[in-house]
This record gives C-alpha cells, structure tokens and sequence, in this order.
C-alpha cells in the first residue's frame, strides 16, 4: 500500500487555491470575493467531464486529473502568448507524481491540459481523454451554468454594467459560442453543445423581446 497522499484530495487543494488567488485578484478584495469564478468553471468542467468518460469509456483518472488542473496557470504568458496550457500540464505532472496517482498515465494528463487552450478548432482531437477535455472545457461556457458565471463575473470586469449592455455583450458573445459549438470533438459533446446553444438562443430572444430590441 502506498504511503503516498490520494491524489484527487491534492489536485483539489491545488486547484482551490489557484482559484481562489485568481479570484482575489479579479475581484481586487482581500477576503472572500463575491463570486470565484474559476472554482466554479472548474466543478463544471470536472462533471461534464465525467459525464463524457463514462458515456465513452474514456480513463477516469485522466479525465478527472486533467479537469481539475487544466487551468491552474490560467494567467501564464509566454513569449506575448497564452501558455497556460503547457504551464498548467507541467505543474500537473510535479503534484500527481508527489501523489498515488498511476504514474505511467501522467503524460496522457498532461497532454490533455496541454491541448485545451483555445475556443475553436478546424481537425477533431484524436485521443479520446484530450477531446473530452476541450469538450467539457468549452461546454462549460454554454449554457444556464455558464449565464451564472458570466453574470456573476460580469460586475468584476466591467464596472457599472447595465442590462443594455449586457444584451450587445450577449449577442456577440452567442456569434463567438456557434463557433464553439462547432468546435466539439466528441458526439455526445457535440449534442451537449447544441441543446446548451440552443437554449442561449432562447434567452436571447426573451431579453431582446423584453427590452424592446427586436432581436
Ligand atoms: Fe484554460
Ligand atoms: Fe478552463
């Protein structure tokens, strides 16, 4: 029996507490802000990612190691561009092999981290653990879960928001989300994408009607 610590219990710890940096910072505040956004995205992505293993028997473990620290380094920059994906799977790697996690699946997790980055993609992924991770990844900004998030994020980025221009953000943003919907590498990913988009058309139809902006 291994005297090393379980490794989901670790990557959880790790995760929590880079959310919760990020968050102070989004929020500039001190204590505990109103709404930590990453922590949330990352509850999202770990269950629809399960979801998707266990519909396509994909390795639990990699799916689930991945999902939790996918974005631990979420603010890394590299060379003027967004590296969080290959700083995120090497920190990865050093907390699963301080873990019980199975060794010989670590590359697999951090190939997945390494992939996610992004919004839209032209090929599928092949391996099957890397395309549910940009799946849940990427579903997780579709949908009723994601308007909480960005609603509740919203105030932290743009100060003395109001309905109206919340609704011109919307629009735009449901423009970037069929781009995203299209990005889905899996079936059940794909079906997921489409009720979820499907559904942000409907929201946007009733705002639209309710502020009288026709559409
Ligand atoms: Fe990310
Ligand atoms: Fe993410």
């Amino acid at each position: 029996m291994s005297d090393k610590k379980s490794w989901e219990e670790v990557a959880i710890t790790a995760a929590r507490a880079r959310a919760e940096q990020e968050s102070r910072s989004l929020w500039r505040a001190e204590g505990t802000p109103p709404f930590n956004y990453r922590w949330e995205h990352l509850k999202a992505v770990v269950a629809i990612a399960e979801t998707l293993a266990q519909e396509l028997g994909a390795d639990r473990d990699v799916v689930r190691a991945a999902a939790w620290l996918h974005d631990l380094a979420k603010e890394e920059i590299a060379e003027g561009r967004d590296s969080h994906g290959e700083a995120s799977a090497q920190e990865a790697k050093k907390i699963l092999e301080a873990t019980d996690f199975p060794p010989e699946k670590i590359p697999r997790v951090m190939y997945a981290i390494a992939q996610h980055v992004g919004l839209f993609r032209d090929e599928p992924l092949q391996n099957l653990e890397t395309a549910i991770i940009w799946d849940a990844d990427k579903l997780s900004k579709l949908g009723a879960t994601s308007l909480v998030h960005y609603l509740m994020t919203n105030p932290a980025s743009v100060p003395g928001i109001t309905t109206e221009r919340y609704f011109a953000q919307y629009r735009d943003w449901l423009e970037t989300a069929a781009r995203i919907v299209s990005s889905m590498n899996t079936p059940p990913g794909r079906k997921m994408a489409e009720e979820r988009y499907q559904f942000m058309q409907r929201f946007y139809r009733q705002l639209a009607q309710e502020l009288g902006q026709g559409g």
